[in-house]
Protein backbone atom coordinates (compact mmCIF):
# COMPACT_ATOMS: atom_id res chain seq x y z
CA UNK A 1 0.00 0.00 0.00
CA UNK A 2 1.31 3.43 -0.96
CA UNK A 3 1.50 6.38 2.02
CA UNK A 4 -0.31 8.90 1.41
CA UNK A 5 2.50 11.43 0.18
CA UNK A 6 3.07 8.63 -2.38
CA UNK A 7 -0.88 8.28 -4.16
CA UNK A 8 -1.10 12.19 -4.06
CA UNK A 9 2.56 12.69 -6.74
CA UNK A 10 1.89 9.16 -8.42
CA UNK A 11 -1.80 8.15 -8.08
CA UNK A 12 -3.74 10.83 -8.86
CA UNK A 13 -6.61 9.09 -10.86
CA UNK A 14 -7.26 6.94 -8.33
CA UNK A 15 -7.52 9.14 -5.61
CA UNK A 16 -10.17 10.74 -8.06
CA UNK A 17 -11.56 7.36 -8.16
CA UNK A 18 -12.12 7.26 -4.03
CA UNK A 19 -13.25 11.09 -3.36
CA UNK A 20 -16.03 10.45 -6.27
CA UNK A 21 -17.67 8.52 -3.98
CA UNK A 22 -17.41 10.79 -0.97
CA UNK A 23 -19.75 13.29 0.30
CA UNK A 24 -22.63 10.67 -1.21
CA UNK A 25 -25.31 12.56 0.45
CA UNK A 26 -24.17 16.08 -0.95
CA UNK A 27 -24.25 17.27 3.13
CA UNK A 28 -20.83 18.79 2.87
CA UNK A 29 -21.16 20.28 -0.54
CA UNK A 30 -24.38 21.89 0.49
CA UNK A 31 -23.05 23.43 3.51
CA UNK A 32 -20.25 24.42 1.25
CA UNK A 33 -22.93 26.77 -1.26
CA UNK A 34 -24.63 27.86 2.25
CA UNK A 35 -21.53 29.31 4.10
CA UNK A 36 -20.58 32.36 1.51
CA UNK A 37 -21.80 33.49 -1.87
CA UNK A 38 -19.62 32.50 -4.03
CA UNK A 39 -20.86 34.29 -7.16
CA UNK A 40 -18.36 36.57 -8.74
CA UNK A 41 -15.77 36.06 -5.98
CA UNK A 42 -12.16 35.92 -6.49
CA UNK A 43 -10.64 32.43 -4.53
CA UNK A 44 -8.02 30.90 -3.66
CA UNK A 45 -8.07 27.35 -3.14
CA UNK A 46 -4.68 25.20 -1.37
CA UNK A 47 -4.47 21.61 -1.69
CA UNK A 48 -6.54 21.89 -4.45
CA UNK A 49 -5.58 18.02 -5.22
CA UNK A 50 -7.47 16.62 -8.11
CA UNK A 51 -10.32 19.81 -7.75
CA UNK A 52 -13.05 17.70 -6.39
CA UNK A 53 -13.84 20.56 -4.25
CA UNK A 54 -13.32 23.06 -7.11
CA UNK A 55 -15.82 21.39 -9.29
CA UNK A 56 -18.57 22.42 -6.82
CA UNK A 57 -17.72 26.02 -6.92
CA UNK A 58 -16.19 26.43 -10.41
CA UNK A 59 -18.87 27.60 -12.54
CA UNK A 60 -20.03 30.43 -10.08
CA UNK A 61 -16.80 32.22 -9.65
CA UNK A 62 -14.72 34.97 -11.30
CA UNK A 63 -11.15 33.19 -10.58
CA UNK A 64 -9.08 31.09 -9.09
CA UNK A 65 -5.87 30.71 -7.70
CA UNK A 66 -5.57 26.89 -7.32
CA UNK A 67 -2.62 25.50 -5.47
CA UNK A 68 -0.85 22.09 -4.50
CA UNK A 69 2.74 20.77 -4.10
CA UNK A 70 2.00 17.66 -6.35
CA UNK A 71 2.18 18.57 -10.11
CA UNK A 72 0.12 15.08 -10.55
CA UNK A 73 -2.49 16.53 -8.23
CA UNK A 74 -2.52 19.43 -10.56
CA UNK A 75 -2.52 17.71 -13.81
CA UNK A 76 -5.90 16.01 -13.13
CA UNK A 77 -7.17 18.73 -11.76
CA UNK A 78 -6.65 21.04 -14.67
CA UNK A 79 -8.32 17.70 -16.49
CA UNK A 80 -11.27 17.23 -14.29
CA UNK A 81 -12.05 21.57 -14.50
CA UNK A 82 -11.01 21.61 -18.62
CA UNK A 83 -14.11 23.67 -19.37
CA UNK A 84 -13.74 26.36 -17.06
CA UNK A 85 -9.28 26.85 -17.63
CA UNK A 86 -10.27 30.42 -18.45
CA UNK A 87 -10.62 31.37 -14.73
CA UNK A 88 -8.19 29.06 -13.64
CA UNK A 89 -4.35 29.50 -12.52
CA UNK A 90 -3.05 26.80 -11.47
CA UNK A 91 0.81 26.50 -8.80
CA UNK A 92 3.08 24.07 -7.46
CA UNK A 93 2.95 25.39 -4.13
CA UNK A 94 3.69 24.29 -0.21
CA UNK A 95 1.46 25.00 2.34
CA UNK A 96 4.46 26.50 4.26
CA UNK A 97 5.26 29.16 1.53
CA UNK A 98 1.97 30.55 0.81
CA UNK A 99 2.82 33.85 1.52
CA UNK A 100 4.91 33.76 -1.67
CA UNK A 101 1.44 33.61 -3.61
CA UNK A 102 0.45 36.65 -2.21
CA UNK A 103 1.33 39.24 -5.48
CA UNK A 104 -0.66 36.44 -7.41
CA UNK A 105 -3.89 37.88 -5.40
CA UNK A 106 -3.84 41.15 -5.69
CA UNK A 107 -6.40 43.17 -7.73
CA UNK A 108 -4.41 44.87 -10.42
CA UNK A 109 -7.00 47.80 -10.32
CA UNK A 110 -6.99 48.44 -6.83
CA UNK A 111 -3.96 47.38 -5.27
CA UNK A 112 -3.48 44.82 -2.52
CA UNK A 113 -7.40 44.24 -1.90
CA UNK A 114 -7.03 40.55 -1.64
CA UNK A 115 -9.60 37.79 -2.73
CA UNK A 116 -12.86 36.80 -1.25
CA UNK A 117 -12.83 33.26 -0.51
CA UNK A 118 -10.01 31.21 0.53
CA UNK A 119 -10.76 27.94 0.91
CA UNK A 120 -8.48 24.24 1.86
CA UNK A 121 -9.76 21.10 2.19
CA UNK A 122 -7.83 18.07 4.06
CA UNK A 123 -4.24 19.84 3.18
CA UNK A 124 -3.41 22.17 6.39
CA UNK A 125 -3.59 18.89 8.14
CA UNK A 126 -0.66 17.04 6.81
CA UNK A 127 1.09 20.27 7.23
CA UNK A 128 0.33 20.24 10.93
CA UNK A 129 0.95 16.58 11.28
CA UNK A 130 4.44 17.53 9.86
CA UNK A 131 5.60 19.86 11.50
CA UNK A 132 4.48 17.96 14.77
CA UNK A 133 6.60 15.28 13.32
CA UNK A 134 9.55 17.74 12.76
CA UNK A 135 12.58 18.26 15.55
CA UNK A 136 10.75 20.79 17.89
CA UNK A 137 7.27 19.55 16.87
CA UNK A 138 5.71 23.07 16.44
CA UNK A 139 2.34 22.32 15.68
CA UNK A 140 0.92 25.67 17.32
CA UNK A 141 3.53 28.07 15.37
CA UNK A 142 2.54 26.00 11.95
CA UNK A 143 -0.96 26.88 12.85
CA UNK A 144 -0.05 30.48 13.13
CA UNK A 145 1.69 30.54 10.03
CA UNK A 146 -0.90 29.13 7.97
CA UNK A 147 -3.77 31.12 9.51
CA UNK A 148 -1.49 34.16 8.87
CA UNK A 149 -0.79 33.49 5.05
CA UNK A 150 -4.22 32.49 4.20
CA UNK A 151 -6.05 35.46 5.92
CA UNK A 152 -2.96 38.12 4.21
CA UNK A 153 -4.65 36.29 0.72
CA UNK A 154 -8.25 37.61 1.34
CA UNK A 155 -9.55 41.26 1.77
CA UNK A 156 -11.49 42.45 4.93
CA UNK A 157 -14.74 40.78 4.61
CA UNK A 158 -13.59 37.67 3.03
CA UNK A 159 -14.21 34.50 4.11
CA UNK A 160 -11.89 31.83 5.29
CA UNK A 161 -12.65 27.84 5.17
CA UNK A 162 -10.80 25.00 6.51
CA UNK A 163 -12.52 21.40 5.74
CA UNK A 164 -10.66 18.84 7.68
CA UNK A 165 -11.06 15.01 8.92
CA UNK A 166 -13.18 14.16 11.85
CA UNK A 167 -12.59 10.54 11.12
CA UNK A 168 -13.56 7.89 8.75
CA UNK A 169 -15.07 4.70 9.55
CA UNK A 170 -15.96 6.13 12.54
CA UNK A 171 -19.97 6.55 14.62
CA UNK A 172 -19.04 9.95 16.11
CA UNK A 173 -17.36 12.59 14.84
CA UNK A 174 -13.71 13.35 16.56
CA UNK A 175 -10.24 14.66 15.44
CA UNK A 176 -8.70 10.77 14.58
CA UNK A 177 -5.17 11.79 15.79
CA UNK A 178 -4.12 14.23 18.84
CA UNK A 179 -2.01 16.59 16.62
CA UNK A 180 -5.09 17.38 14.86
CA UNK A 181 -7.04 17.85 18.06
CA UNK A 182 -4.59 20.33 19.02
CA UNK A 183 -5.00 22.13 15.71
CA UNK A 184 -8.50 22.64 15.71
CA UNK A 185 -8.77 23.77 18.95
CA UNK A 186 -6.21 26.53 18.17
CA UNK A 187 -8.24 27.35 14.95
CA UNK A 188 -11.53 27.96 17.60
CA UNK A 189 -9.85 29.19 20.73
CA UNK A 190 -7.01 31.27 18.96
CA UNK A 191 -8.35 32.60 16.15
CA UNK A 192 -11.84 32.37 16.47
CA UNK A 193 -12.86 29.93 14.45
CA UNK A 194 -16.24 28.34 14.16
CA UNK A 195 -16.71 24.83 13.76
CA UNK A 196 -19.78 23.01 11.93
CA UNK A 197 -19.34 18.62 12.11
CA UNK A 198 -20.56 17.12 8.56
CA UNK A 199 -21.15 13.77 7.58
CA UNK A 200 -19.69 12.66 4.31
CA UNK A 201 -20.16 9.14 4.25
CA UNK A 202 -18.90 7.16 0.95
CA UNK A 203 -21.48 5.49 -0.69
CA UNK A 204 -19.52 2.88 -3.48
CA UNK A 205 -21.17 0.10 -5.73
CA UNK A 206 -20.24 -2.79 -3.78
CA UNK A 207 -18.62 -3.77 -0.73
CA UNK A 208 -15.21 -4.83 -2.80
CA UNK A 209 -15.33 -1.73 -4.05
CA UNK A 210 -15.41 0.03 -1.11
CA UNK A 211 -12.93 -2.10 0.95
CA UNK A 212 -10.72 -1.98 -2.07
CA UNK A 213 -10.67 2.05 -2.48
CA UNK A 214 -10.31 2.65 1.48
CA UNK A 215 -7.85 -0.09 1.86
CA UNK A 216 -5.84 1.75 -1.31
CA UNK A 217 -5.67 5.21 0.82
CA UNK A 218 -6.39 4.53 4.22
CA UNK A 219 -5.03 1.19 4.92
CA UNK A 220 -5.41 -2.32 5.12
CA UNK A 221 -6.93 -2.48 8.36
CA UNK A 222 -9.53 -0.66 7.22
CA UNK A 223 -10.11 -2.46 4.20
CA UNK A 224 -10.52 -5.64 6.44
CA UNK A 225 -13.06 -3.84 9.04
CA UNK A 226 -15.15 -2.82 5.95
CA UNK A 227 -15.35 -6.50 4.19
CA UNK A 228 -15.95 -7.78 7.30
CA UNK A 229 -19.12 -4.85 8.07
CA UNK A 230 -20.38 -5.76 4.46
CA UNK A 231 -21.64 -2.62 4.05
CA UNK A 232 -20.89 -0.41 0.65
CA UNK A 233 -21.46 3.23 3.23
CA UNK A 234 -18.73 4.07 4.96
CA UNK A 235 -19.17 6.67 7.59
CA UNK A 236 -16.95 9.88 7.40
CA UNK A 237 -17.06 13.26 8.89
CA UNK A 238 -15.73 16.53 8.24
CA UNK A 239 -15.34 19.82 10.47
CA UNK A 240 -15.79 23.02 8.50
CA UNK A 241 -14.02 25.85 9.60
CA UNK A 242 -15.12 29.24 9.00
CA UNK A 243 -14.09 32.74 9.80
CA UNK A 244 -14.72 36.30 8.09
CA UNK A 245 -11.65 38.20 7.90
C1 LIG B 1 -6.48 14.63 0.97
S1 LIG B 1 -5.92 15.50 -0.45
C2 LIG B 1 -7.25 16.67 -0.64
C3 LIG B 1 -7.35 17.19 -2.04
C4 LIG B 1 -8.59 18.01 -2.33
N1 LIG B 1 -8.66 19.19 -1.49
C5 LIG B 1 -9.86 17.19 -2.20
O1 LIG B 1 -10.81 17.68 -1.64
O2 LIG B 1 -9.91 16.06 -2.67
C6 LIG B 1 -4.61 16.49 0.18
C7 LIG B 1 -3.94 17.38 -0.87
O3 LIG B 1 -3.04 18.27 -0.22
C8 LIG B 1 -1.80 18.27 -0.91
N2 LIG B 1 -0.77 18.51 0.10
C9 LIG B 1 -0.40 17.70 1.12
N3 LIG B 1 0.58 18.28 1.83
C10 LIG B 1 0.82 19.49 1.25
C11 LIG B 1 1.73 20.56 1.51
N4 LIG B 1 2.57 20.51 2.54
N5 LIG B 1 1.71 21.64 0.71
C12 LIG B 1 0.84 21.70 -0.34
N6 LIG B 1 -0.02 20.72 -0.66
C13 LIG B 1 -0.04 19.63 0.12
C14 LIG B 1 -1.68 16.90 -1.54
O4 LIG B 1 -0.80 16.91 -2.65
C15 LIG B 1 -3.13 16.61 -1.90
O5 LIG B 1 -3.44 17.08 -3.20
Amino acid sequence: MPDMYEIYDHHAARYHELVQHEDADGELRKAVYEIVNWRNTRVVEAGVGTGRVTGWYVKYITSALLLDRSEDMIDQARNNLSPFLHRLTFRICENADLDRMKKQVMHPDVGNLGADIFIEGWSFGHTILDAEAAPGGGIEERCDQLVHSAAAMIRNGGTLIFLETLGTNVETPEAPVPGLARFYTQLEAAYGFTRREIPTDYVFDSVEQAAELCGFFFGDDMAADIRARGSERVREWTGMWTRRV
